[in-house]
This record gives structure tokens, C-alpha cells and sequence, in this order.
């Protein structure tokens, strides 16, 4: 793991769009892997403002995302689906034919092989990741395994607390979630990890220094050898 701690949230988001961006100028056919959550808009912000400066090209970039919630009406604010058309499609060029978030489609099942069947198809190239305070990646909660697929799952109450923020009561933020599986993140051909702020310390103390298990799935990636790590210094603090 590629360990980079910077002095400021705004130093980490240049330096995360600026790969993106390499990645995209270099391959005008990149799959970028995208997630969700407050770490990753900073960056978003930066490629919106990007294109609209020096117009980079995503008309033939492939997006894949990391998860969804199960069971928001279509159009739901905070769904997936509605935060990354706000925060970053609606500010680039994607062919939104090109563009992929997990969603239900017939069974969870159907869903889940459908949505496998993609990401076999389309490996991203950099892959963006949060982190949750319980050290999930995507919504791959604590016990989830190494060779987990696209699955569905039951969310943390951990997790739904953390995310009641963007809901008007707690009870409104979904219970379960479909979300790629840990062999699906380790796939990525290069991996792109943010953390910022004290409540994520922890989780990115154990993920770097601890032992690999699933009862903190952001350790998984340790066995990945192209992970690049961007952290402040209240994240880094027990380092
Ligand atoms: C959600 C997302 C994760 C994200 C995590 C952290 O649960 N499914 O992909 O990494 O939250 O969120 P935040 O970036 O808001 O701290």
C-alpha cells in the first residue's frame, strides 16, 4: 500500500482528480470505478470544473459504481443513482449508456449476476473507495468474505447511523443494499483509497497495520499491490 499523508482534504482531492484525469487523457476508454458518500464530491467538484476549463473527454469512459440502496422510489434524492448525476455526470460528458450503478432488476439475484456480469466485462482501471467508520469498502460490512461477488446486503446499524445525515429520520435510510463484492473491488487494476477526519482513524489504523479479516473488510485490500492510500492527518493520527 501506497501510504500519502497530506496537509489538507483540498491537497488529497487535487491530487485523486489529477490521476483520474491522467488516467482519462491517457485511455480515452478507461472504466473508472466510482463510489458514493461526502470523500469522494471534493474530486468530483475538480473533474466538473476540468471538463468545463479544458474539456476532457469522458464521452467514451465506461463508470462503474461500487453500490445502491435497495428500496428508494426511483428519483429519491439520495439514492446512488440521483448523487452521482448531481455531483459528477450531469457535470462531464459520459454517454450515459456507458454509465453503471447496481440496481435491482428482477430478483436480487437476477440483479446481482447482471451487474457481475458487467463488471466481469468492464475491470476498472482506478477504482475510487471511502471507507465507513467500521472499515467497510462499497457495502461490504464486517464479515463479509475475500471472494464476495455483487451481493445484497443487510446494512450495519453503524453504517445507517453514519449515513442518517442525508435522510430526514433514520428510519428512512434503506436497510439493505446491493453493493460489488470485495473480489470484485480487488479486481481493479489500480486502487484509490480516501480517508479524512478523526472518526475514520481507526478503521484506517487496523485496515494498514492489522491483520487481514473480515471483520474489518478495508484490510482485504493489503492484498492488492497497486493501492494507493490518500489521507489527512486526523485520519493518519493513530499511524
Ligand atoms: C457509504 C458508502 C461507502 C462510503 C462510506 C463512507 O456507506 N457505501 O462507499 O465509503 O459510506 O462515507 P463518507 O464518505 O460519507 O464518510
Amino acid at each position: 500500500m501506497n501510504i500519502h499523508i497530506l496537509r489538507s482534504k483540498a491537497e488529497i482531492d487535487r491530487a485523486v482528480a489529477d490521476l483520474f484525469i491522467e488516467q482519462v487523457k491517457a485511455n480515452p476508454n478507461s472504466v473508472l470505478g466510482l463510489a458514493t458518500g461526502s470523500t469522494p464530491l471534493g474530486v468530483y467538484a475538480l473533474l466538473a470544473k476540468d471538463h468545463k476549463e479544458n474539456h476532457t473527454d469522458y464521452h467514451n469512459v465506461t463508470t462503474v459504481n461500487l453500490d445502491e440502496y435497495i428500496g428508494l422510489p426511483d428519483g429519491h434524492p439520495e439514492s446512488y443513482k440521483e448523487f452521482m448525476k448531481r455531483n459528477l455526470f450531469n457535470h462531464i460528458n459520459v454517454d450515459f449508456n456507458r454509465v453503471h450503478i447496481p440496481s435491482i432488476q428482477g430478483t436480487y439475484e437476477e440483479s446481482c449476476k447482471a451487474y457481475n456480469d458487467l463488471l466481469n466485462q468492464f475491470v476498472p482501471d482506478i477504482q475510487l473507495l471511502g471507507i465507513g467508520a467500521n472499515g467497510h469498502i462499497g457495502f461490504n460490512e464486517p464479515g463479509t468474505k475475500a471472494d464476495s461477488k455483487t451481493h445484497t446486503v443487510l446494512l450495519a446499524e453503524k453504517t445507517r447511523l453514519d449515513n442518517a445525515r442525508f435522510f430526514n429520520h433514520i428510519d428512512e435510510v434503506p436497510t439493505h443494499a446491493i453493493t460489488m463484492g470485495i473480489q470484485n473491488i480487488l479486481d481493479a487494476k489500480r486502487i484509490v483509497l480516501i480517508a479524512t477526519g478523526a472518526s475514520k482513524a481507526d478503521a484506517i489504523y487496523k485496515m494498514i497495520t492489522g491483520e487481514i479479516t473480515e471483520s474489518l473488510p478495508a484490510s482485504f485490500l493489503q492484498k492488492h499491490s497497486n493501492v494507493d492510500i490518500f489521507l489527512d492527518k486526523e485520519a493518519a493520527k493513530l499511524l
